[in-house]
């Protein structure tokens, strides 16, 4: 299991994209406690799309919100959300051909997390300072 929790050190400084974010990782969390108590493969698959529904709903906010206010950095956040997205694709299609292996809750409790956290500190962090700066209330 999983044992990435939200603190401060997560925080992009603005509350909508904080929030999202804790949804994310609790999502996260979810799909990690199925796939690592070897649940059935409907209840797998079922954490899993949430997981993904959350992803593509979050994303879509902060593009959103990057278009409407000329976020310069659009294009490099966007094109990681889209390599993410791809990754998660690609676990789907491996889940969906071989079920829960080994594989899959490595690249959940490794790659999915790693990932995220290292997006939010770095990526995410720098259009948060950007939101603060132009004094956005979310
Ligand atoms: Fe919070 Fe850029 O994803």
């Amino acid at each position: 299991m999983t044992e990435i929790e939200w603190d401060d050190s997560l925080s992009v400084g603005v509350d909508l994209i904080d929030e999202q974010h804790k949804m994310l990782i609790q999502r996260i969390k979810d799909l990690s406690e199925a796939v690592g108590s070897s649940r059935g493969r409907g209840q797998i698959g079922k954490t899993l799309g949430f997981m993904i529904d959350y992803t593509e709903f979050h994303f879509s906010t902060e593009e959103k919100h990057m278009t409407k206010l000329g976020y310069p950095d659009f294009d490099i956040h966007k094109q990681q959300h889209e390599e993410f997205k791809s990754t998660l694709s690609h676990m789907v299609e491996e889940f969906e051909e071989d079920g829960a292996t080994a594989g899959l809750g490595e690249g959940v409790n490794t790659f999915l997390i790693n990932w995220l956290v290292t997006h939010i500190k770095s990526i995410d962090s720098k259009f948060g300072k950007f939101l603060q700066e132009i004094g956005f209330k979310g």
